[in-house]
């Protein structure tokens, strides 16, 4: 019964956000190149800064990627887009299905490209839609992927309606060795805007 009303809840939000994420993604498929490059130039300027922050991200419909950027422009850290190798349409209701289906086997959907140099990091942001009340599976690729011992992981979401979930405590046990603060939720309303909530985060 518990289950029943969970997924229920999840119907509910998703529905309710259809609409802004279509569009959303829509915008952000159209400039995907461009992006691209970005991330690529804002990866290779990290050795000459030696900077010792990180901020790790997936974004489907750019909610995520505006909180990320507004991170990465206070403080000052290099930048990393987790771009799956097989793009996921931008179809709305194509994507919440694979996205259901990812998470029920237990998919880890392959990241195009790598993080040179990890090691030299202190600090990681990693940022991520909720998608279906936990982080999307590639995140998870993410996560066996790179050991984060010894480091300080911070969480960042967006969500129609949830919070970080489960993510922060299903963080620490994927990464025993990382120092998982508090995270920071921003819901899709308010992601365009958020450099405020993000000050107040870093600040705390
Ligand atoms: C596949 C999928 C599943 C989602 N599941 C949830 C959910 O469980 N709870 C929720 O509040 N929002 C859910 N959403 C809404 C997104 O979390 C929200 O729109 C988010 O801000 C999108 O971030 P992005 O633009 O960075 O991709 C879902 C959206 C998608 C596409």
């Amino acid at each position: 019964m518990k289950k029943s009303v969970s997924i229920f809840t999840v119907f509910v939000l998703l529905f309710s956000f259809a609409a802004c994420g279509n569009h959303a993604a829509n915008e952000r498929l159209s400039s995907t190149s461009a992006e691209k490059s970005d991330t690529q130039n804002d990866s290779s300027s990290s050795a000459e800064t030696g900077s010792k922050s990180l901020v790790v991200y997936f974004s489907w419909s750019g909610n995520t990627e505006n909180v990320a950027r507004s991170i990465q422009s206070q403080t000052d850290a290099d930048i990393f887009e987790i771009v799956p190798a097989v793009p996921y349409s931008g179809d709305y209701d194509t994507v919440v299905d694979l996205a259901q289906e990812e998470q029920r086997t237990g998919a880890r959907p392959v990241i195009s490209g790598s993080i040179e140099n990890i090691e030299q990091y202190d600090i990681i942001y990693v940022g991520f839609p909720i998608w279906w009340g936990d982080m999307p599976m590639i995140l998870y690729t993410f996560f066996d992927t790179y050991d984060l011992s010894g480091k300080t992981v911070a969480l960042f979401c967006t969500s129609g309606g949830s919070g970080l979930s489960e993510t922060v405590n299903e963080v620490k046990s994927l990464e025993p060795n990382a120092a998982v603060t508090e995270g920071l939720h921003i819901s899709s309303d308010s992601s365009s805007n958020p450099d405020n909530a993000v000050s107040e985060w870093l600040n705390d």
